[in-house]
């Protein structure tokens, strides 16, 4: 038999909305998301969600927990102590919908935006060849599960929708340098693009969005960091500048 805990969940839609108290029982191993499932199933029937795999792999069940981006199936009850009281917010970056649904679509333009992997001229799909180190180096970037906490919590957009137009956010930049460090990508100025195209200049490294990435991802250190290593190298060097010079001659 559970315990009754305290949660509050904003409810509303585009036009507005508030916190609404709920009592809802909590069992032992249970997560956000169950606490919502029930909800769901007991005084709220029209609470919206958006969730699939309740494994923390699918990247629908994004929410703000206490204030914290955090996928609600895989934030554990155990965490808060019993006399806390649990908020549940929708993502703050984007657009509601309804009830803790967001409308995403500022990511998928931003995905639409960066340039696709281009493979080398003359040769055909199934005689792309990798060696291995290459294949591990941008391994990481690819466990990527584009829940888009990374980009919710980003305080270049977070507050800042103007900031939009001219920004990807981290999970784009992680792309670029998942290309950048592909073989045999042709689209060769990777680190250029991101600079004067997905707003590099604009992150600080204030490395929020690696804290939040439930697949622990070093977004900031592995992709974010070297891609602008590269690009101030590539602007600044003056070897790279004296030998732009000469080469032109
Ligand atoms: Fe989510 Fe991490 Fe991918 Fe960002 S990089 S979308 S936080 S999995
Ligand atoms: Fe934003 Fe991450 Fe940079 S949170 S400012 S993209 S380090
Ligand atoms: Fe799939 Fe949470 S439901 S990540």
């Amino acid at each position: 038999m559970g315990t009754k805990r305290q949660f509050k969940v904003w409810r509303g839609d585009e036009t507005g909305g508030d916190l609404q108290d709920y009592q809802v029982e909590v069992n032992e191993g249970e997560v956000v998301l169950d606490i919502i499932h029930r909800l769901q199933a007991t005084e709220a029937p029209d609470l919206a969600c958006r969730w699939n795999c309740k494994a923390g792999k699918c990247g629908s069940c994004s929410m703000e927990i206490n204030g914290m981006p955090r996928l609600g199936c895989m934030t554990r009850m155990s965490t808060f102590t019993e006399d806390e009281t649990i908020t549940v917010t929708p993502l703050r970056t984007f657009p509601v919908i309804r009830d803790l649904v967001t409308d995403v679509s500022f990511n998928y333009e931003k995905a639409r935006e960066t340039p696709a992997f281009a493979p080398p001229v003359g040769v055909a799909p199934g005689d792309y060849r990798m060696q291995q180190v290459d294949v591990e180096r941008s391994q990481e970037f690819r466990k990527c599960i584009e829940c888009f906490l990374c980009q919710n919590t980003c305080h270049v957009v977070r507050d800042h929708d103007e900031n939009k137009k001219a920004f990807s956010g981290p999970r784009y930049f992680i792309r670029a340098a998942e290309l950048d460090m592909h073989p045999l990508d042709a689209q060769d100025d990777r680190k250029t693009y991101a600079q004067q195209h997905q707003g590099l200049g604009y992150c600080n490294i204030t490395k929020c969005c690696t804290e939040v990435c439930p697949e622990h991802i070093k977004i900031t250190d592995n992709a974010i960091i070297p891609m602008k290593e590269r690009v101030v190298d590539r602007k600044y060097d003056p070897l790279v500048w004296l030998g732009s010079k000469i080469f032109r001659r």
